[in-house]
């Protein structure tokens, strides 16, 4: 028995980085898991590793509502339900606000923001007709802190976690649960291509090790806690915040 047996679950931005293993995780553990992104090639390659019974990809972006509709349909389609949405999509654009357009904080917000609650709206029809679901907001640690050069991203996955709430407020009585994760320091193309802007350090491990557990993470070790919120293991979770950050929001490391 699976952990995710008779799960059909939508993952956002599935193609590479943390969505990539949940996919991994979520087939694992017995779910049939559609991969949408931008980034085709990776998509339909990761497809590929997990077979056509498992997980299909479809090129979804999360901005656009019409896609949202088209990537719903077809996870029914492939595998008759839809019950579970993480929503990971995401971008950090790293930004000084005396330095950044407009347009820059907008499109951090559109995809980040707007692109998570598109899928929670997205997903209420067909989760109330399965019975009920359960939907994973990924924030971030930044969610609960700012730093320089981090208005928009930051900005944008506080907000993460009021759409969670009011969400978690509508839908608890359709047997739909709403939760966000918040991750930090997690070695992805996203973490490797900004720490260094971000920190202005250029030693990103030589950083970590203020912090109590004093490396980068993993994705495989999110997944688990995205494997958990997915299950009925978490039948009473609703409205809630999960941290995995290695001890990073505990406090200044003196
Ligand atoms: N890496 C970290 O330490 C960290 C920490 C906190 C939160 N997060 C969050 O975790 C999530 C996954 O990030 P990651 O670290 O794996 O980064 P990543 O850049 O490897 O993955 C993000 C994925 O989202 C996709 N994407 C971007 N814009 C999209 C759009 N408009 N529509 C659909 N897909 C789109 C990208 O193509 C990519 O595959 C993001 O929401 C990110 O903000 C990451």
């Amino acid at each position: 028995m699976g952990r995710l047996d008779g799960k059909v679950a939508l993952i956002t931005g599935g193609a590479r980085g943390m969505g990539k293993s949940h996919a991994r995780h979520f087939v694992a553990e017995g779910a049939k898991v559609v991969i949408g992104d931008l980034l085709d090639d990776k998509g339909k390659e990761l497809a590929a590793e997990l077979g056509a019974d498992n997980c299909r990809y479809i090129h979804h972006d999360v901005t656009i509502e019409a896609e949202w509709a088209v990537a719903v349909a077809a996870a029914a389609e492939a595998f008759g339900t839809l019950n579970v949405l993480v929503n990971n999509a995401g971008i950090l654009a790293h930004r000084k606000i005396a330095d950044m357009t407009l347009a820059e904080f907008r499109r951090v917000i559109e995809v980040n923001l707007i692109g998570e609650w598109l899928g929670v709206k997205s997903v209420i029809e067909p989760m109330t007709k399965a019975g009920g679901g359960s939907i994973i907001n990924i924030s971030s640690v930044e969610g609960f802190t700012g730093a320089a050069g981090m208005s928009a991203y930051s900005a944008s996955k506080f907000g993460i976690r009021g759409i969670t709430r009011s969400a978690a407020q509508e839908l608890g009585k359709l047997g739909i649960r709403v939760n966000s994760v918040h991750p930090g320091g997690i070695m992805t193309t996203m973490t490797a291509t900004a720490f260094e802007s971000f920190t202005g350090i250029s030693d990103g491990e030589g950083f970590m090790r203020s912090l109590p557990i004093a490396r980068f993470a993993r994705s495989s070790e999110v997944s688990p806690l995205v494997v958990y919120l997915a299950s009925d293991e978490s039948s009473y979770c609703t409205g809630s915040e999960f941290v995995v950050d290695g001890g990073m929001l505990s406090g200044p490391g003196y």
